[in-house]
Order: C-alpha cells, then sequence, then structure tokens
C-alpha cells in the first residue's frame, strides 16, 4: 500500500516567509550584536531593542525554537544568549559575519518578490528601476549608504566560497590573478593570503574603489593586491593568469555574458584559466534549488539576465575557444566552473 500523501513540505514553503521575516528582522534589529557574549531576560533584551512588551517573548521563543538563539531556563527569569551560530556568523563583531545579505534581503528583496507575479508576466525587473530609466548598479551606487549596503551583502553571500576556492582551486602555477567585477576586494584577499605568490588586481566601477582599498589595508595585503577601475563592458580586462567573476555572469543576459566570455580570453595568456561562481544550477535544472530561485531573482532584479549551468558555461566558453573544462564545488549551493584557454 502506497504511504499516505503528506502536506508537510507544501505548508513548510507556504508559510516560510514567516521565518524568513523573523530573522530578517533580528539582523536588522542588530539583535545578535547587541546580545554578543552576554545573557538577559527578555525584558532586558527587549528594552535594549526598543519593543513594545506584546512582540518580546513570541519573538525572542520564537528564535529559540527555530535554533537561532539559545535560552537557559524557562518564564520570567529565563536567559537569552546567542548561539555558538549565532555568534560566529550574525554578530557584527564577528570577522565571519554575514549579516550583510540579510540586511539588503530585508530591505530590498522581500518586497520586491511581492512582485513575482508581475516579474512573470512581464519578464521585467521589480527593483528600484521599475518606474526609471537607470541601470540597477547606477540606481545603487548613487548613494554612499546603499553602495555600502550592497557590498555588506555581497561580502555576506561569497566569504565561504571565496575561502573555499583559495583552498581546492590549484593556484600553485599561476603569478597573477585579476577579480573582475572584484567589489570589496575579498576574493583578492582571501586567494593572497593562502597563496604567497600571488599578485593580485580587483577590478570594479570606480565609485567601489575606495571600499576595496579599505578592506585591502584592513586585511594588511595593500603589498599584493591593488585595484583597477573601468566598465567592463567599455574597457579590455586587466591581463592575468587567472579571471575570476564572482557573481558576475548571472547579471546580465546571455548577449553580455558572451562579451564577458570574450574578454576573459583576451586578457589570459595561454593555458590561463577563468573561474566564474556562482550557485550553478545542476545541469538537469531538477536539484538546485538555490541556483533556480537565485535565478528568479536575477528576473527580478535585471529582467533578462539568468543564472545558467555547467553545461551552458561549457558551450559559451568552447564557442570563444577555451579547451578545457572543470566544476569544483564550493559551499553549500555554490560551486566554481573553470575553463582553461
Ligand atoms: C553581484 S556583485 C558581485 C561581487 C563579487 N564578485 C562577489 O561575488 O561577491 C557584481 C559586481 O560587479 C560590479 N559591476 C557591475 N557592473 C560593472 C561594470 N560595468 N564594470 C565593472 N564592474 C561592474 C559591481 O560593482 C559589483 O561589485
Amino acid at each position: 500500500m502506497n504511504a499516505p500523501l503528506d502536506p508537510s513540505l507544501i505548508l513548510q514553503t507556504a508559510f516560510g516567509f514567516w521565518n524568513s521575516k523573523v530573522l530578517l528582522t533580528a539582523v536588522e534589529l542588530r539583535l545578535f550584536t547587541k546580545l554578543a557574549d552576554r545573557r538577559l531576560t527578555g525584558a532586558e533584551l527587549g528594552a535594549e531593542l526598543e519593543m513594545h512588551p506584546r512582540g518580546i517573548a513570541d519573538f525572542f521563543d520564537a528564535l529559540v525554537a527555530m535554533k537561532f538563539l539559545d535560552r537557559e531556563g524557562d518564564g520570567r527569569n529565563a536567559v537569552y544568549l546567542n548561539t555558538p551560530g549565532g555568534s560566529h556568523f550574525l554578530d557584527e563583531g564577528s570577522p565571519r559575519y554575514i549579516g550583510g545579505i540579510m540586511i539588503m534581503l530585508n530591505a530590498r528583496l522581500f518586497r520586491f518578490w511581492n512582485d513575482l507575479p508581475e516579474a512573470l508576466r512581464t519578464g521585467k525587473p521589480q527593483n528600484e528601476i521599475k518606474h526609471g530609466e537607470k541601470g540597477m548598479f547606477e540606481v545603487l551606487y548613487s548613494e554612499p549608504a546603499r553602495l555600502e549596503q550592497f557590498m555588506g551583502a555581497m561580502t555576506g553571500i561569497s566569504r565561504v566560497n571565496f575561502e573555499a576556492l583559495a583552498e581546492k582551486f590549484d593556484f600553485s602555477s599561476y603569478k597573477t590573478l585579476c577579480d573582475v567585477g572584484g567589489a570589496t576586494g575579498l576574493l583578492c584577499i582571501e586567494a593572497a593570503r593562502r597563496h604567497p605568490q600571488l599578485l593580485c588586481t580587483s577590478f570594479d566601477l570606480l565609485e567601489v574603489a575606495p571600499i576595496a582599498q579599505r578592506h585591502i589595508t584592513d586585511a594588511g595585503l595593500s603589498d599584493r593586491i591593488q585595484t583597477a577601475s573601468g566598465d567592463f563592458f567599455v574597457d579590455p580586462l586587466p591581463k592575468a593568469d587567472v579571471i575570476t567573476m564572482g557573481m558576475i555572469l548571472h547579471d546580465w543576459n546571455l548577449e553580455k555574458k558572451m562579451h564577458l566570455i570574450r574578454a576573459a580570453y583576451e586578457a589570459l595568456p595561454r593555458g590561463g584559466a577563468f573561474v566564474a561562481i556562482e550557485a550553478l544550477i545542476d545541469d538537469a535544472r531538477r536539484e538546485n534549488v538555490q541556483g533556480l530561485l537565485m535565478s528568479l531573482n536575477m528576473l527580478i532584479e535585471f529582467g533578462d539576465a539568468f543564472d545558467y549551468s555547467a553545461a551552458d558555461f561549457r558551450g559559451w566558453c568552447g564557442e570563444v575557444g577555451f579547451k578545457r573544462f572543470d566544476v569544483i564545488h564550493l559551499a553549500g549551493p555554490s560551486s566554481a566552473v573553470v575553463a582553461y584557454k
């Protein structure tokens, strides 16, 4: 006899935005940062976060049940404390803080995803550019606070991938690396830290250079990492043995993807490696939920941009002249796909 059908996955997914909003709100209220390594009662923590008493127990205990917060004891005198994971990833004082992406999810994407039906009907972006003429990066970067928010978001989502790339990709025969769309310089920082022979360039739009320089200086790597500014659709890419693009190709339509792949080919020597890092969709498009949702997010953000599989990448890079390919799993849903010239 067949097992009875179970609706729990349907219901869990349908209600998923409740969980999401509770976690995103906790990060926005800086709960994990303010709590740090203290133990506070609900009343004390609620007062620090300027909360009305009505929500205090429900909000904190929901976070306990979701395993993002710990609690010692029950009732009024119970104290709340950070979990090891909360301290590591959600306290702004931690070097491994990933809350930047959650701040951006809460401030922007939570609202924009409400218009998914319209995106599906029209194929048009649903973000800040919906009613204007300008491109997303132009709009985002017109205000320093938004630029910083976007840079923080990218750090949150990419750090574990870049650490994994620096460990898993064989950099030993290469001397130079250029990270295209390098944002804060994080990929260069992680690669330079682990591979002392590498000289790196973080290439991005002019507005981003001071932010990258600050991070490179803070990491003590100014002698081996430089910044270069330009528009990758107008300017040639700096020449290097390895060209990396972290979450760059997925931001664009096929014509622009091909422009970037050709530009990478031009900038590499024979034997050089072109590495793209993405939440790569599995070739059969059945399994990597995050990769497929990321591609829908590209519809929300850009309209005609989309995520892709290793098979897609091999096809495009083969057309341009790349000879050999490799896929390296990084962290969670993300992989690096490599084309050798
Ligand atoms: C999605 S973010 C990826 C950041 C980083 N590579 C990562 O994976 O975390 C895209 C990056 O491309 C840069 N970018 C966008 N348009 C560009 C252009 N026309 N020329 C150069 N960089 C550009 C943005 O400033 C941003 O840093």
